[in-house]
């Protein structure tokens, strides 16, 4: 506080999303922060080369799982780091891919971790199931950089097995898993459903107040 003002906190959204459930979580985060008077800015990783999606391949689908499982780097357009460097905390947002961070967010982390020194870093993570491992890669990478790991927040797709692996595999392949009636039955949608992003926004604004309160 100063002069009885509430001091307003800078946040920086990095995120990379393919098929839109990251930027799904992300716009219920840009929305909770601001609810809770931070400043927010926005950075979304842009690939050098388009990816498309769905991929339209079952042969190419299993190629990028395992390349990605390889955590091969996704090179992404240069950024302007000074939103970065003023921010106090700053949120690292994406899917899982083969149990890592995405190509594009593993590629972002190798050019530009050294910005993270000191800073607060919220992991956000988008994934059907799997996260741990991604969780654990960022923490390392964000911790021998001198930042301050919090815990992450993560959403699953809350759907059961196999119905998740078999429609979200379908799904990335470009196959609608709803033309089967057996799948459908069990499958009803890819992605997050909207009580979780309800529940993203407040899980934000209840981060967003303790921040407020911390140096
Ligand atoms: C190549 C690839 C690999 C994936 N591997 C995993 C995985 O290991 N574990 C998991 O839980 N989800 C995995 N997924 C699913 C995504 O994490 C999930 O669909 C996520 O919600 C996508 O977020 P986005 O729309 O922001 O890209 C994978 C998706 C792709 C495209």
């Amino acid at each position: 506080m100063e002069n009885g003002q509430k001091v307003s906190k800078s946040v920086i959204i990095i995120y990379y999303s393919l098929s839109t459930q990251t930027a799904k979580l992300v716009h219920r985060l840009r929305k909770g922060f601001r609810q809770e008077g931070f400043n927010v800015q926005t950075l979304k990783l842009i690939p050098t080369k388009k990816l498309s999606f769905p991929l339209h391949s079952i042969p190419k689908t299993i190629f990028m799982m395992l390349t990605t499982f390889l955590r091969r780097r996704i090179p992404i357009r240069p950024i302007d780091s000074t939103q970065i460097k003023e921010a106090e905390i700053v949120v690292l947002a994406g899917p899982t891919w083969s149990y890592n961070p995405s190509g594009p967010m593993l590629d972002f982390l190798d050019k530009y971790i050294g910005l993270l020194k000191d800073k607060i870093v919220l992991p956000v993570i988008s994934c059907r199931k799997y996260w741990r491992s991604h969780f654990n890669y960022l923490r390392r990478k964000v911790e021998s950089a001198g930042g301050r790991c919090m815990q992450p927040i993560v959403f699953t797709h809350n759907i059961k097995e196999p119905w998740s692996t078999i429609g979200t595999f379908m799904t990335i392949a470009g196959i609608n898993p709803r033309s089967y009636p057996l799948i459908r039955k069990h499958y009803p949608r890819y992605g997050h459903n909207k009580i979780q992003l309800n529940q993203m926004e407040s899980k934000t604004r209840d981060i967003a107040t303790s921040l407020m309160k911390s140096d």
